[in-house]
């Protein structure tokens, strides 16, 4: 409609910042208050959008499209992961797909490199214990966890977040393999001193595997029964990067019949449920999904999810959109 201000849906709050950006080049529909809407409540909302800035949470697809009609020209995600947008679906109707690679490396890595002292050093096991009340003394047996130095580091998907992983690890003595599609630069090699080792090898030889590979079709359950067999029984796994790329019950299993030493997990296969095993077990530390919640890299996040929708709007190249 020549002359008519584009309608933006937003399908949760973002910071102000972000919706100021919005606002300057069109009519900006968001949820008040904050909830997640249902499938079918977001097929309603998007009806007749120009641009819909979504999160992880909305299944965008063929039928989504089809909800929101012709007028919608720009499908911005405020995440890095897009395994909930039918991309080729979108694409092939002319809607542009983008995401926010880059700004959330540091916030993930940060947080995965916190589990993994989290787990190997018992301390949600260590606060369980003060919260309950139970009586403690220190003493040179009690709570011993496993250190770091001088272990290995298996990194699964040496992408950004793999790589600020491997440099947090490299600072506290670890040495550091990967597995992944294809090899990384020689110059990423050597920075990092990365091994590149195929993925069997990886999972065998290393005290820590750590994901950051995206969900897609070859990777889910990528670490199922079968590859936690493979791992040492001292060995601990961690994952920030999509719950389906574990099998929660075999990992669940693995956890508690010892043939892992234990697991740190951000994120889960049916989120927001979490495995009631994985509940009951002290060798496990969880976060609820929080590898890029600071209020810095959220508010980096949503503004760069509205430079690339105030983009296509305007006809522009959008600064980071999905190539599908
Ligand atoms: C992402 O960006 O994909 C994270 O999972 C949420 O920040």
């Amino acid at each position: 409609m020549a002359g008519a201000s584009p309608r933006i849906v937003v399908t949760r709050e973002i910071p102000q910042a972000a919706l100021d950006l919005l606002r300057e080049v069109g009519d900006v529909w968001w949820p008040q208050p904050d909830r997640a809407l249902s499938p079918s409540e977001l097929h309603e909302v998007v009806a007749c959008a120009d641009a819909v800035v979504s999160t992880l949470q909305d299944r965008i697809d063929a039928a989504f499209a089809d909800a929101a009609g012709p007028s919608l020209r720009v499908v911005s995600t405020v995440a890095v992961g897009y395994d909930n947008i039918d991309v080729p679906a979108l694409t092939s109707r002319g809607i542009v797909v983008t995401n926010t690679p880059g700004v959330l490396t540091d916030a993930t890595a940060d947080l995965a490199f916190g589990l993994l002292l989290a787990v190997t050093r018992r301390l949600g096991e260590g606060e369980r214990l003060l919260r309950s009340r139970t009586p403690w003394s220190f003493h040179l047996g009690f709570m011993l966890g496993s250190g770091l130095q001088g272990k290995t580091l298996g990194i699964v998907g040496l992408g950004q977040i793999g790589r600020a992983m491997a440099r947090r690890a490299l600072a506290f003595g670890m040495d550091i393999r990967y597995s992944g599609r294809r090899r990384a630069d020689e110059a990423i090699e050597r920075e990092l001193g990365a091994t590149y080792l195929p993925f069997e090898e990886l999972l065998s030889s290393s005290d820590v595997v750590s994901l950051h590979c995206p969900l897609t079709a070859s990777t889910h359950h990528l670490i199922d029964a079968d590859a936690l067999a493979r791992m040492k029984p001292s060995a601990y796994l961690i994952n920030t990067t999509r719950g389906p790329v574990v099998d929660e019950s075999a990992l669940a299993k693995a956890l508690a019949d010892g043939a892992i030493a234990g697991a740190g997990l951000d994120v889960f296969e049916n989120e927001p449920e979490v495995h009631p095993d994985l509940l009951e077990l002290d060798n496990v530390a969880l976060a609820p999904h929080l590898g890029s919640a600071t209020v810095e890299t959220r508010t980096a996040m949503a503004t760069l999810a509205a430079r690339n929708a105030v983009a296509v709007l305007s006809g522009e190249q959008p600064p980071t959109p999905v190539r599908g």
